[in-house]
């Protein structure tokens, strides 16, 4: 049988990961014979420019290539390879006398050389040897790649945890101001609407800057409400508890913000009657947050739709939108702290971020479907478990702990 013709693409097949360069025809056609045979099937070129043009596809790992070529010899064909994909492996066949070509080529990259006459058995030998340190190579990067990324994710977990305890320190040390910030303005407030402030000085101005203040104590509130919900340390609880009730009551407290705004919040029959466990506070807290979010997203006359119910051992609960949708950049993003699109002093971008983690925490996870102008999709799931039954490993904070307890890079697999 004989090879292709110099030149020639690689037949399909597996791809060929063996580049032999020569600009005798015959000579490659021997070796192409002796290659083929030990079921190498390797690509051919004629010369360096054929052999470049080759390469471009990719997948090639060793060049073996004669020094002495009209247009470009081996040498030069050496270097741009090296230029173009410095993992490949060039092994260089010299005339027998030329042992300085040799010596030049490997300065300028190459493997190895060997001199002809040249005895096939002893290129295969050079050939597998070369494969060999670019597949040791490989494994050595990839390794190297996969420690940086436990090493990341390590850095995370412990930058999170790091977090939590600040943030529940510092949320509770501002709750004490603002307790005392809104009680004081709440007295004034008070004292201004008494009959006999009837005729003080800028009483509306002064009742108008109350109302700021109590808006701002409003927002403060809110964000360490959601630090102080992350950063719960006292264990998930699962109570039996009405699904239907559960959810109409996280509605409700949103039923002010849904009106404000002219949406319609809608719970589709569905899940009436169905009885789960669930840690209500935590539930409530999810729930608020993609509520929340999805009546920000909504214009007036539009509707909010959810439903709840179970399903597989979950209980599944979805928030459906209308609004503009959340662009596909977007989508990685939602859940990292601090992300958010809306206007300064209205988002802090820990809604999402805060909902995950409590999610996660209870063994659950929240998924979101959303293409800019189509609206957005946020669905829960929890599992429906009873307290005895543990929670199995698997969420994402237990990955990261044990990623953290069992720090030890192993040889990634492919
Ligand atoms: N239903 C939705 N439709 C469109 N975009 C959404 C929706 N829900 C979330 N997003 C996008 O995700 C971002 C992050 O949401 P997240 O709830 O974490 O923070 P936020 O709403 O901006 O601020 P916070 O909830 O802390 O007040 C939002 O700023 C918004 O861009
Ligand atoms: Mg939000």
């Amino acid at each position: 049988m004989n090879g292709p013709p110099p030149g020639s693409k690689p037949r399909p097949g597996p791809r060929p990961w063996l580049l032999l360069v020569d600009d005798e025809p015959d000579f490659l056609k021997g070796l192409v014979r002796f290659f083929a045979a030990r079921g190498l099937g390797p690509a051919t070129a004629s010369d360096g420019g054929e052999a470049l043009a080759l390469l471009e596809g990719g997948g090639f790992e060793v060049v073996v290539s004669d020094v002495m070529m009209p247009v470009m010899g081996g040498l030069e064909l050496t270097r741009r390879i090296k230029e173009l994909e410095p993992e490949i492996e060039v092994i260089l066949i010299t005339g027998g006398a030329n042992v300085g070509d040799g010596v030049a080529g490997i300065k300028s990259g190459a493997y190895d050389y060997l001199s002809k006459p040249l005895e096939p058995e002893h290129l295969l030998g050079k050939v597998t040897q070369a494969r060999e340190k670019l597949a040791t190579a490989r494994e050595l990067r990839r390794q190297v790649e996969f420690r940086a990324r436990v090493e990341k994710q390590l850095e995370a977990a412990q930058r999170l945890a790091a977090l939590g305890t600040l943030a529940s320190g510092v949320a509770h040390e501002i709750n004490n101001p603002l307790a005392v910030i809104r009680q004081t303005a709440q007295w004034m407030d008070l004292v201004l609407s008494k009959p006999e402030m009837e005729g003080f000085p800028r009483r509306g101005e002064l009742q108008e800057a109350l109302a700021k203040i109590f808006a701002s104590v409003q927002r403060a509130a809110g964000i360490t409400h959601q630090l102080l919900g992350f950063a719960r340390q006292d264990p998930p609880r699962a109570v039996e508890i009405g699904l239907d009730r559960l959810v109409r009551e996280s509605m409700g407290l949103v039923e002010q913000e849904a009106r404000t705004r002219g949406v319609e919040l809608r719970l589709i029959p569905g899940g009436e009657g169905e009885t789960v466990w669930a840690d209500p506070g935590r539930f409530r807290q999810i729930l608020i947050n993609l509520l929340t979010n999805a009546l920000q997203a909504s214009r007036s006359g539009q509707t909010v739709e959810v439903t709840a119910g179970t399903k597989g051992g979950e209980v599944v609960v979805e928030v459906r939108d209308w609004g503009p949708g959340i662009p596909g950049e977007d989508l990685d993003r939602l859940f990292e702290p601090f992300f958010t699109t809306k206007p300064q002093g209205q988002g802090t971008g820990l809604g999402l971020f805060v909902s995950q983690n409590l999610a996660d925490k209870l063994g659950g996870r929240i998924e979101v479907e959303s293409r800019l102008g189509g609206g957005a999709r946020f669905t829960l799931r929890l599992p429906n478990r009873p307290p005895a039954e543990p929670a199995p490993l698997g969420g994402h904070e237990d990955r990261l702990n044990r990623a953290a307890a069992t720090f030890v890079p192993q040889s990634p697999k492919e």
